[in-house]
């Protein structure tokens, strides 16, 4: 038998992209690779690259300068690149990069093995399309691995929301749903293979139509699946959680405490000018019947500062729904002209305006953040237990909140959860005893 060939993905961005490199090293199994951690000693590497902010482009170009010199140490290896910068720019990547063999876009990786001959042959390969065959099926007869503790399922791709600052709905395309039946056969086999917890991926999770009861639907019957004891879901967006969803929030027991949703900025004339389709108020409303459902909810945001047309006022709008909210977690940014986005035509506030507004709001997020961990100290928890932990003898997971947590726990095994007291909370991550 040939030896197997190396495979090296660098994986960028969102959690859809980790997922999407775990289904490109199972496409490419089926051609002999297996992966590793070395891109030195790599036959094919991948970047799976995203599109989101500013200067991403730019990072790929001076990453696959970096690459190049390898190149010249093993003429085989295979330089591709995927994700959402292949598929806003693939045919430039082509021009630009002699050093790539093979630009792939996140509608078409399970064309892998295809293009992964034609590049052998001593070809260059190009797919950006949006194919009408489901790349999820084509991947199914995949080799059975044994998976980590907690698995990504990605349900639901692309967005018909249209937000003015955001390239999704041009590099993932238009909301698809994958049916759920199909979701619950990939969930069971995750299971199978030593999955607890399965975290939903979407980019509007929350407007999944695969099941005739939507997102809550499928939820409901992923709760069945017996051996499965999490269930998670990101991103949303606050028009799309209807009552079924915050109902299961208060019933479903294997669905998490834990809810990602961005709501950008706190000024209602910001977020029309976003065209996020929603007020400030709405959105804490929102979050009112989240929280009435699950009352001990921990939330989770998306914010830009600095969008154009966004005054001082603005701002304080933006630090006052934050203060209302009271967040566990928060993501932040300052705003990225993007090109092709309706935002980017506009007039843009000054960068040390925005970077100053980021300073502020990130102090704020932090001080939040850190009084809810620290709020977690004399508390019960469940861990998953993902991994060894910091100390010898240690193990570490995850608890019910998404908190890092270390536990003295010398039997523990990955896979396994325990009840777990918190006795200290230190900068990232929360200590335990089992109970
Ligand atoms: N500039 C800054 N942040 C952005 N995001 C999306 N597009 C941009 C942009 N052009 C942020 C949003 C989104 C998160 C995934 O990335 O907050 O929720
Ligand atoms: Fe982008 Fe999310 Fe808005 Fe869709 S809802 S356009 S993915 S920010």
């Amino acid at each position: 038998m040939n030896k197997a060939k190396k495979l090296f993905i660098k994986t960028y961005g969102c959690q859809m992209n980790v997922y999407d490199s775990e289904r490109m090293a199972e496409a490419l199994g089926g051609q002999g690779y297996e992966t590793t951690d070395r891109a030195d000693q790599a036959d094919m590497i991948l970047l799976n690259t995203c599109h989101i902010r500013e200067k991403a482009a730019e990072k790929v170009y001076s990453e696959l300068g970096r690459l190049k010199p390898l190149k010249a140490d093993n003429p085989n290896l295979k330089i591709g690149v995927a994700g959402c910068v292949a598929q806003a720019e693939g045919e430039e990547i082509m021009r630009r990069a002699p050093v790539v063999d093979l630009v792939v876009g996140p509608q078409s990786y399970h064309r892998l093995p295809q293009m992964e001959d034609a590049v052998r042959q001593g070809q260059r390969a190009l797919d950006t399309d949006f194919p009408e065959e489901d790349k999820f099926e084509q991947l199914r007869a995949r080799p059975k691995m044994a998976r980590a503790p907690s698995a990504f399922l990605t349900v639901q791709e692309g967005c018909d929301k249209f937000c003015a600052f955001c390239v999704v709905p041009y590099t993932r395309g238009a909301e698809v749903s994958r049916p759920a039946d199909r979701v619950l056969d990939e969930a069971r086999d995750l299971v199978e293979r030593g999955v607890r917890e399965i975290t939903l991926l979407g980019q509007n999770v929350n407007a999944y139509h695969g099941h005739e009861g939507g997102l809550a639907g499928l939820i409901r019957d992923l709760d069945r699946i017996e051996g499965l004891a999490r269930i998670r879901y990101t991103t949303s967006h606050p028009n799309d959680m209807d009552d079924a969803l915050i109902a299961a929030h208060g019933e479903c027991e294997k669905l998490m405490p834990y809810l990602h949703l961005p709501v950008q900025s706190g000024s209602d004339r910001v977020l029309k000018a976003m065209n996020r389709k929603h007020t400030a108020q709405e959105y804490l409303r929102v979050i009112d019947r989240v929280r009435a459902a699950r009352p001990d909810i921990m939330l989770s945001g998306d914010f830009i500062v600095g969008f154009p047309g966004e005054t001082d006022q603005d701002f304080e709008d933006t630090l006052a729904l934050v203060e209302a909210v009271e967040y566990g977690q928060c993501y932040s940014f300052k705003y990225s002209t993007r090109p092709g986005t309706p935002a980017a035509e506009r007039a843009q506030v000054a960068d040390d305006v925005a970077t100053d507004r980021l300073r502020r709001l990130q102090a704020l997020l932090g001080a939040q953040q850190r009084k809810i961990q620290d709020s977690m100290v004399g508390r019960d928890v469940s861990v998953l237990f993902e991994k060894p932990g910091r100390l010898p003898g240690q193990m570490s997971g995850k608890s019910e909140y998404l908190h890092a947590v270390h536990v003295h726990a010398p039997m523990g095994k990955a896979g396994e959860m325990a009840q777990v007291r918190i006795v200290e909370s230190v900068t990232n991550s929360l200590a335990g005893v089992l109970i």
